[in-house]
């Protein structure tokens, strides 16, 4: 059983993931594969300047990550290109992972636009959406990456709509309350699908 872990910027996925992690539960994290796989001297960084120029890679190396988001915000062909690059690089990495957790009872894929893609549905057996109100999600994120009112809503904007993302889910946790609240709204579902994978 896989479970495509997902919800909107701030809701609380990572904190979600995280206690799952303590439980034992192997989570593979699409951010982290996508950072990993655009670090220094990884080959998509090649195909990246290939297709983008030389711009897109910085004086250290490394992905010009600034230039490249600009970028994309703009131009929509740019971004299908992106992602041409991007996406079957990240999910043949996480479809790899995920093969080396086989035995686990149940696995986590975490993935923040895991409806938005479309590209796991084949992947997971069931959806879990981290939810929280918007005026929720745009604190947190603000406190957490420094980012402006405008440039968190900018973000949601990328992202489904609360109402979309609720009606696809299987499973929801609504994160409104402690991180008390979290935990023991996740050692509920783990409960739950430590229990329906067999
Ligand atoms: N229930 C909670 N109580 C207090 N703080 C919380 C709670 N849930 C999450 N947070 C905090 O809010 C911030 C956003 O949470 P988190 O990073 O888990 O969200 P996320 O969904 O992973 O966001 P992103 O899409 O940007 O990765 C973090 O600083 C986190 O510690
Ligand atoms: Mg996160």
């Amino acid at each position: 059983m896989i479970i495509g872990l997902t919800g909107g910027i701030g809701s609380g996925k990572s904190e979600a993931a995280r206690i799952f992690t303590a439980l034992g539960v192997p989570v593979v994290d699409s951010d982290a594969i996508a950072h990993e796989l655009t670090a220094a001297g990884q080959p998509a960084l090649t195909r990246l300047a290939a297709a983008f120029g030389a711009e897109v890679i910085a004086a250290d190396g490394s992905l010009n990550r600034v230039w490249l988001r600009k970028k994309v915000f703009s131009d929509r062909a740019a971004k299908q290109t992106l992602e041409g690059i991007l996406h079957p690089l990240i999910r043949a990495e996480i479809v790899a992972r995920l093969g080396a957790d086989a035995d686990a009872p149940y696995r986590i894929i975490m993935v923040p636009l895991l409806f938005e893609t479309g590209a796991y549905a084949d992947l997971i057996t069931r959806s879990l959406v981290i939810d929280c109100d918007e005026s929720l999600q745009i604190s947190r994120a603000m406190a957490r990456s420094r980012l402006t009112e405008p440039e968190v809503r900018a973000i949601m904007d990328t992202q489904c709509f609360r109402e979309q993302r609720l009606a696809l889910a299987d499973d929801v946790i609504v994160n409104d309350d402690s991180l008390e609240n979290l935990e023991t709204q996740v050692r509920a579902q783990h409960k739950k699908y430590s229990g329906l994978h067999s």
